[in-house]
């Protein structure tokens, strides 16, 4: 990673921790070290700094996309649950000004219709799920096309 390449932060809410233990016939095998040396391999191919994270704590996701106004290019937000019920999520996003793509790992409209709602969309540049770990590979390729045609 160089200081003269954009960063991207790649952040991940409540229960992403879990993954390959959790629910493995709706999100898979891949674990979130797997999944973070995905980022980082595609950020490096794409000439992106990946900083990925994960938290269970809403006010520290918040605090992370509040930060994301100086420190990142844009943003990759698998928000979890919170998706679905932070308004605070939401308004943290409106303060960062930073191009976000929403991802969820799961198809989140083939299942409970409470996940069919998400406060993040409407400030996303983009939504992409059902697609697995490539979900997060396409966002990265998707913020870094957005960067070069600027
Ligand atoms: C999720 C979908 C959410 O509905 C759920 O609460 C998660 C994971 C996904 O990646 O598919 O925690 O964001």
């Amino acid at each position: 990673m160089s200081d003269t390449q954009p960063q991207i932060f790649v952040l991940n809410g409540p229960n992403l921790n879990m993954l390959g233990k959790r629910e493995p016939e709706i999100y898979g095998s891949t674990t979130l070290p797997d999944l973070k040396a995905l980022c980082e391999r595609e950020g490096a191919t794409l000439g992106l700094g990946s900083d990925f994270r994960q938290t269970n704590h809403e006010g520290e996701l918040i605090a992370w996309i509040q930060e994301a106004r100086n420190g990142a290019a844009g943003i990759v937000l698998n928000a979890g649950a919170l998706t679905h019920t932070s308004i605070g999520v939401y308004d943290a996003r409106l303060a960062a000004e930073t191009p976000t793509i929403e991802v969820h790992l799961s198809n989140v409209y083939a299942r409970e219709e409470f996940r069919s709602k998400s406060y993040i969309s409407p400030a996303a540049v983009g939504v992409l799920c059902g697609f697995g770990a490539d979900g997060y590979v396409f966002a990265l390729k998707a913020l870094s096309d957005r960067l070069e045609s600027r």
